[in-house]
């Protein structure tokens, strides 16, 4: 699966030593997670972060806007390097006019899920979007325990995606770590975002390349 480490539970006042560890690691990609305040109950950072990550990382980046009207900064994310970018079915009114606005950007589109969206109202969205984020916790923090719902929402998107002979890629994004990640494997996740389970780990690299292993 490919592995994208996210930094929000790691130390701030060294996020350089952060990036550079993970530029070192088998991660495959850095997540991103944007808050606002008014989409989800926390506040986490913008741009001027975003934009010195991107000055030294060496993997792609894959931004999680949980912020109302992310239309807004799509064209500020895309010149800073940003390849991923995943706005919420929750915030967005147009959705497929967002995802087609990430794509015109020559950006890959994700639309992610809280967990009480259910999988049905990606029917008519699916076709636009590269991948989708499964939530398996309720934005806004890291270190949440993972809902365990979430792999049966996995495998009916998995279903979704084959019957309609897509390509799109499922995140999955919460509570994940070691023990879950196999599961998550077979429900039909292409990809985990980890956050404390590597950032409070003793040896971020060393969990990194296990999960790489599952
Ligand atoms: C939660 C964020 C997640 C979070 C994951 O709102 O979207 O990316 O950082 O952290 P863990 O792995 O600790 O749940
Ligand atoms: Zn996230």
């Amino acid at each position: 699966m490919i592995l994208s480490p996210s930094i929000l539970a790691g130390d701030f006042t060294r996020l350089g030593s952060t990036i550079q560890m993970l530029n070192d690691s088998e991660a495959d990609w850095i997540h991103l997670d944007v808050m606002d305040g008014l989409f989800v109950p926390n506040i986490s950072f913008g741009f001027p972060v975003i934009k010195n990550i991107s000055g030294i990382a060496r993997k792609p980046l894959d931004a999680h806007l949980m912020i109302v009207d992310p239309d807004r900064y799509v064209a500020e994310l895309a010149s800073m390097g940003v390849e991923y970018v995943s706005v919420h079915y929750e915030a967005c009114n147009h959705l497929h006019r967002s995802l087609q606005n990430i794509r015109s950007h020559g950006m890959k589109a994700g639309v992610a899920l809280n967990p009480h969206t259910p999988a049905s109202v990606l029917e008519y969205i699916l076709e636009y979007a590269d991948f989708v984020l499964v939530m398996s916790v309720n934005p806004g923090f890291g270190g949440q325990s993972f809902i365990e719902s979430s792999l049966r929402k996995i495998a009916e998107i998995k279903a979704m995606i084959v019957s309609k002979g897509l390509s799109t890629l499922i995140q999955v994004d919460g509570g994940v770590n070691l023990k879950n990640a196999g599961a998550l494997k077979e429900a039909g996740a292409d990809s985990i975002v980890v956050g404390s389970a590597i950032t409070s780990a003793e040896d971020p690299a060393a969990v990194i390349s296990a999960l790489k292993r599952i």
